[in-house]
């Protein structure tokens, strides 16, 4: 049994105190719900004070990147090892990252390896861009993203997927549940494949892209999809609540 999961990908939005006070306002509910891992990623600055006013909690927590070297002269830069002593989890590959920031499949790689060598939990996210997804490139495009030379180490050190259409980033223009259960399927299905069943049944793969507390529920009701990587609606206490508790309760009755 996969274990749902719903991250809480905040961007670059708030600064520490807001980020404190959002953190006050989802706990007591948050905390409470027990069959869903509940992620949140606020920005590398917060980090240390959301770490302590979640401890000794159910709520997880995570980075949004990481650089890949452990230390030296990167300035400006995140390493791993830093991340490691205040976070379970990162974010790798968001299509932000690889447009903004140029971020290539082969800087992903080496992320993904930075991450697991300390321990941290990556979130590699893959997707295809609207010209991709209309020119029918979608299985050729994921399958590039899931070839790395590592992949092979990441589905045997439990690394999590989030499917985010870029076309649905951003844009309230949410996949259908339908659509993202078909993607994601054919993601379990191509792991499969290269790397086995077991570990194809192990990985958890979530959906991304303009989850909302109305539509959440349309994506953890299909099989193939274990839970959301949710940006601007993880923003919002009560609609962050809100989509982690239709997700438990969903799951709970599967
Ligand atoms: P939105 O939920 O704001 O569309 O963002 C999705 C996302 O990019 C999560 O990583």
């Amino acid at each position: 049994m996969r274990v749902p999961m719903i991250a809480g990908n905040w961007k670059m939005n708030t600064t520490v105190s807001e980020a404190i006070d959002l953190v006050k306002e989802m706990l007591p509910g948050l905390d409470q719900i027990d069959n869903v891992d509940k992620v949140i990623c606020p920005p590398f600055i917060s980090l240390a004070a959301v770490k302590a006013l979640i401890k000794g909690g159910t709520i997880k927590l995570g980075a949004q990147n990481l650089y890949f070297e452990e230390k030296g002269a990167y300035t400006g830069e995140i390493s791993p090892l830093m991340l490691a002593e205040l976070c379970e989890f990162v974010i790798v590959g968001h299509s932000e990252r690889r447009h903004y920031f140029n971020e290539t499949e082969d800087i992903v790689d080496k992320k993904v390896q930075a991450a697991l060598k300390v321990g941290l939990k990556p979130i590699l996210c893959i997707g295809e861009s609207l010209e991709e997804n209309e020119a029918g490139k979608t299985k050729q495009v994921l399958i590039k993203q899931l070839s790395s030379p590592s992949a092979r180490i990441y589905y045997f050190s439990g690394l999590i997927l989030a499917y985010e259409p870029i076309w649905a980033i951003g844009t309230g223009k949410a996949a259908t549940g339908k659509q993202a259960n078909e993607t994601i399927g054919f993601i379990r299905q191509h792991i499969a494949r290269q790397y086995g069943k077991r570990i194809a049944r192990e990985v958890r793969i979530l959906y991304g892209g303009s989850v909302t507390a109305d539509n959440i529920a349309e994506f953890v009701n299909q099989p193939e999809i274990d839970g959301a990587l949710v940006g601007g609606a993880s923003l919002k206490a009560s609609e962050f609540l809100s989509i982690v508790r239709q997700t438990s309760e969903i799951k709970r009755r599967r």
